[in-house]
């Protein structure tokens, strides 16, 4: 579903330094947006150096305004924020381990960041927006089949975005949404497949006024059309499959 509209045309572009360059799928460019006017604050600075950043950034991403549920959820997350707990650790996460692997303090001399639990499902306490842009990196495994990830309304899902690695012989990324339990129409429409087994990953998504896109290391890949328009109601991700995590980190840009 991808229609050639650039992120420079659905958000700012007017404050764009150089209009005149663009670049060619315009995803890149949110890394040189700078906030709305009027928009989220923004961030007051990096969190410091953790495992598993994203590394080149968008702008000046902010905090989600979920509270805890934007914090503490990557490797090495700063601990204080409004609601947490007191204490250096970061805020803990339902289903995984609190200091264990992917949730305690960056190791001390900056080595990988050990891989978060899959399954992973992380609360977003005020639902989905737009400008909500969430980084995802991991690692596909050796000898995948499939992996997901479902942004979730209740048992509803609103948006599965499903690579397939071995579907006859084939690789496909399925986009879909269940209402009550049942498939809508399968997308099968993005132009590539951009994962490979063994090989590490950035997934980027950010929710737009009436759609998701999607970006896997850096370059647009497609978008969605919401089907679910309750984005506040859409209150969980969940990732699961053939990969392992490292970090997720939900932003505002
Ligand atoms: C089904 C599959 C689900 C989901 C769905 C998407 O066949 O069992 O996990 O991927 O397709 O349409």
């Amino acid at each position: 579903m991808s229609d050639g509209f650039s992120l420079s045309d659905a958000l700012i572009t007017n404050n764009n330094p150089n209009p005149s360059a663009p670049p060619p799928q315009g995803w890149p460019s949110w890394g040189n947006q700078p906030p709305a006017p009027g928009g989220f604050p923004a961030y007051a600075g990096p969190p410091g150096a953790y495992p598993g950043a994203p590394g080149a950034y968008p702008g000046a991403p902010g905090p989600y305004p979920g509270g805890p549920a934007g914090h503490g959820l990557y490797p090495g997350a700063p601990g204080a924020f409004p609601g947490a707990p007191a204490g250096p650790g970061p805020y803990p996460v339902p289903g995984q381990p609190s200091s264990g692997p992917g949730f305690g303090p960056p190791p001390p001399q900056g080595g990988p960041a050990p891989p978060m639990k899959v399954p992973f499902e992380m609360p977003l306490q005020a639902g989905l927006m737009p400008r909500l842009l969430i980084t995802i990196t991991g690692t596909v495994n050796p000898n995948p089949n499939r992996f997901s990830l479902d942004f979730k309304r209740g048992n509803d899902v609103a948006f599965h975005f499903n690579p397939r690695f071995k579907e006859d012989n084939r690789k496909v990324i399925v986009c879909n949404s269940m209402f009550q339990n049942i498939w809508g129409k399968e997308d099968r429409t993005a132009p590539r497949f951009p994962f490979e087994a063994g090989k590490p990953f950035k997934l980027q998504i950010l929710c737009e006024a009436d759609h998701f896109k999607v970006a896997v290391d850096d370059a647009h890949l497609m978008q969605y059309n919401f089907r679910e328009k309750r984005l506040n109601e859409i209150t969980k991700l969940c990732i699961a499959g053939d990969i392992t995590l490292t970090s997720v980190m939900p932003t505002m840009i």
